[in-house]
């Protein structure tokens, strides 16, 4: 075939996720437009292979090889679109790092995601799991995306209510998995910052300034609890919470807390939201190591890759942390990351 792109058989992913495991795809390609993306599709349609969009690889558990056409989303540009005296509406390509793109609108006097600083990854993969931090989540300021339909190369626009958003979750991550690939996030910001400080830790480290914080200090603040807190996937292979926050009823937690009266649990609507790190912790699982995989000594909600760990290793040990957290507490842990077996 006759392709604009350049597919790469046999290439390693060993660089291009954060857990920093040992994966080979079949196929590889990245495109930085969407004649590229759709070329790219036609190519695994015509070879029936299976596609797997690849952002900055920061929530995936990667098989040892993957049958599939991975392709890597390097489709960038950001604009302001419309600015009015409450709103600021911008649009960036997935392929954009989150990060960059929220500091960017720092710059641009557009607020509203500096709590969602330093969050890894790309901005076409916010939406899977509709990314969250500090209070605040995607979905708050989320207005469209636009998305590639894989089978027929045809782009769709998703406004909010498409997009069935929940604690990371997504229509994405379900009746819509593996269908599309999302090229563009719209957003509406606000042209005022209203500071979102209900994160104690975050409002305890801003009560030493001035008492006004910028957009900027509540940037950097946040900047600063994710470096202490979270390990950096350049030293030390992680994809950040490894299990979500289990959500229980009124019932289950009365029933915890005769048990174990200092768990820890926030409110979520009519349900408990239980932290997941806190029961791996009161497990005795923290700083646990098995072979080259264990929980980080300082977070236990997050998995490490010691060293030349295959995504079978991370899959086993968090199989035995969902086992020991059942059988001490009666409460399941669902996995966040993305596991694509080889
Ligand atoms: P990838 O890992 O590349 O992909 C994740 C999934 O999305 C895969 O299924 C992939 O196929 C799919 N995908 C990627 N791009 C596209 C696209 N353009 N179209 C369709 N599907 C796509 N998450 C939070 O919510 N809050 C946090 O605070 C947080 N902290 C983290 C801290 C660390 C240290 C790490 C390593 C991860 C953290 N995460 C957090 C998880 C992760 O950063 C987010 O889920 C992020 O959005 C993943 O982006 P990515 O580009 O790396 O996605
Ligand atoms: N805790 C322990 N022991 C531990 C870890 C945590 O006791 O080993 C306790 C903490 O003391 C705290 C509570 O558990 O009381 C919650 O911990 P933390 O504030 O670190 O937040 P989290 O619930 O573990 C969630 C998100 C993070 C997000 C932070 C900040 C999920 C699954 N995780 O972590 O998101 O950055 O809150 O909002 O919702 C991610 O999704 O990858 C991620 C890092």
């Amino acid at each position: 075939m006759n392709s604009p792109i350049n597919i790469i058989q046999n290439h390693s992913l060993k660089q291009l996720n954060t857990l920093g495991l040992s994966s080979i795809a079949s196929h590889y390609a990245e495109v930085g437009s969407e004649v590229e993306l759709r070329a790219a599709l036609a190519f695994a349609r015509q070879r029936q292979l299976p596609v797997i969009p690849l952002g900055g690889g920061s929530n995936v558990v990667l098989g040892e090889l993957l049958e599939a056409l991975v392709v890597r989303i390097n489709l960038l540009g950001r604009a302001i679109l419309q600015r009015t005296e409450n709103a600021v509406s911008v649009r960036a390509a997935a392929g954009e790092n989150w990060h960059e793109f929220v500091l960017w609108t720092l710059a641009n006097h557009a607020y509203g995601l500096e709590n969602l600083s330093l969050i890894p990854g790309t901005v076409g993969a916010a939406p899977i799991q509709n990314i969250g931090a500090y209070g605040v989540e995607l979905r708050d300021y989320f207005v469209a995306l636009d998305a590639m339909h894989i089978e027929s190369g045809e782009i769709s626009r998703f406004d909010g209510p498409s997009c069935c958003f929940g604690y990371r979750d997504s229509v994405f991550k379900g009746v819509w998995q593996d269908q599309y690939i999302i090229t563009a996030v719209t957003l509406s910001l606000d042209a005022q910052l209203k500071p979102k400080l209900d994160y104690g830790q975050l409002k305890a480290m801003l009560a030493h300034g001035t008492g006004n914080p910028q957009a900027l200090d509540i940037s950097q603040a946040v900047c600063e609890i994710r470096r202490e807190k979270l390990p950096d996937p350049q030293k030390i292979g992680n994809a950040g919470s490894f299990f979500k926050n289990p959500v229980v009823s009124v019932g289950t937690l009365s029933r915890l807390k005769k048990e174990f009266p200092d768990i820890v649990a926030y409110p979520a609507g009519t349900m408990w939201k239980l932290a997941a790190g806190w029961l791996i912790d009161r497990a005795g699982l923290r700083g646990r190591q098995q072979g080259s995989v264990g929980t980080y000594q300082k977070q236990a909600l997050v998995l490490v890759n010691h060293g030349g760990a295959t995504g079978q290793d991370v899959l086993d040990f968090a199989s035995m942390v969902q086992r020991t957290v059942d059988e001490k507490f009666g409460v399941q842990l669902e996995c966040e990351p993305r596991f694509y077996p080889g």
